[in-house]
């Protein structure tokens, strides 16, 4: 039976356990995007704490595509030594970080980024303010700040990358047709719509080499309509681990989905954890590289089970490890209690409005 706790390997990357820290904005990058001490504090206690992968919140490759507040940057060289000195920190603790690549597209807030936020199509009424329509140079240019910002992020000693194809932010605005209704090259048939990401996989590759992790966060569905369902996402999958891509970690949802939103409200008990199970599953069963669940995973034993019945290689939780950053330390040693996390989000409320995320009924000293 596999085990929470063996040693696993993706694309050369050696991880102590399955357990991975989904990628969760902070609100403790600094104002210009650059890493913060608090940032790494937080993160080393993550490490300190058991995590076996941290994913770092969204990172924006293009200034436009920033979406909040105190967000980390990748989009210029000048970031990379504060972002060595996080990667250093980790890595002395024994640690595994990768940093998520995003750029959020019709969801860049242009009074944070100072610019307007680029739109794959003119379906989108989404968003009451002005955005542009990317031109196909201007997506070329897109692709080009994925393949470079990955560039820096080997440079700055993250243990790989992910591309952040889910939530409803740019990646996945090409991906869907709830966004994309483009008539060139980049719309239509799933192959034309995938084709950036396509790229981006290829080029980042011929960039970083073959030993390197290249991880997707990708929606299973958008649950909206005309947006990503399951069959699409499986093909779409299937196409990003041709191009190279490492592992997939599965979410759902974007920003217009309601309560079928990533981030889901009222994890009371067993029967409500891990809410793209199902989705996993069958991705599972289609790829042949591993799979990271994600979502409303609260408990040892949902954790264990998920694992051992196939549903998926990795555990992936945000929320638990605000509130417990200690949570995968405790697990180990055999206090399985379930996670105290609420699933309230007031974390992401208090992290908007509070100068960085923590827990309301967490009584631990935050950062
Ligand atoms: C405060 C907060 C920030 C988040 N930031 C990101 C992010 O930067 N990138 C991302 O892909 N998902 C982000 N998410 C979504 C989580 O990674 C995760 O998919 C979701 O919260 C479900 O997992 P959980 O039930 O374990 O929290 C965020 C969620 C929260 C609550």
């Amino acid at each position: 039976m596999r085990d929470l706790f063996e040693i696993s390997e993706i694309n050369g990357m050696k991880l102590n356990n399955r357990f991975v820290r989904s990628a969760t904005w902070t609100g403790l990058g600094h104002s210009n995007g650059t890493c913060s001490q608090r940032l790494v504090d937080l993160l080393v206690e993550l490490a300190r704490g058991g995590v076996g992968l941290i994913i770092t919140g969204h990172a924006y490759v293009q200034k436009n595509g920033k979406a909040g507040p105190q967000q980390l940057a990748i989009d210029r060289d000048s970031v990379i030594p504060g972002l060595k000195l996080l990667t250093d920190a980790i890595h002395e603790h024994d640690g595994k970080i990768i940093i998520q690549l995003s750029h959020s597209g019709i969801y860049g807030d242009p009074k944070l980024s100072g610019h307007v936020p680029s739109s794959v199509s003119n379906k989108g009424t989404f968003v009451s303010y002005p955005v542009k329509v990317l031109t196909p140079g201007e997506i070329e240019r897109v692709v080009a700040s994925f393949v470079i910002a990955a560039e820096r992020s080997m440079k700055a000693g993250f243990d790989g990358i992910q591309l952040h194809a889910a939530h409803g932010y740019l990646l996945n605005q090409f991906l869907s047709r709830a966004y994309n209704n483009r008539i060139d090259g980049y719309g239509g048939d799933v192959v034309f719509r995938a084709f950036p990401l396509v790229e981006i996989v290829r080029r980042t590759r011929k960039v970083v080499g073959p030993l390197y992790p290249i991880l997707l966060k990708l929606n299973s569905r958008d649950y909206l309509e005309n947006g990503l369902e399951l069959d699409e996402s499986l093909e779409i999958a299937k196409i990003l681990e041709n191009a190279g891509v490492d592992a997939i970690e599965i979410s759902g949802g974007t920003r217009e989905s309601g309560h079928l939103k990533s981030a889901r409200t009222g994890i009371i008990d067993e029967k409500d954890e891990a809410y793209f199970e199902e989705d996993a599953r069958a991705f599972r069963k289609h790829l042949g590289i591993p799979v990271i669940l994600v979502g409303g995973i609260r408990s040892y034993e949902t954790a264990q089970r998920l694992l051992s019945s196939g549903a998926t290689d990795y555990i992936s939780m945000s929320r638990p490890f605000i509130c417990q950053p200690n949570l995968i330390n405790k697990w180990r040693s055999g206090e399985v209690k379930r996670s105290t996390c609420l699933s309230d989000n007031e974390c992401l409320g208090l992290g908007l409005h509070d100068n960085g995320i923590r827990c309301r009924w967490s009584s631990r000293v935050t950062f």
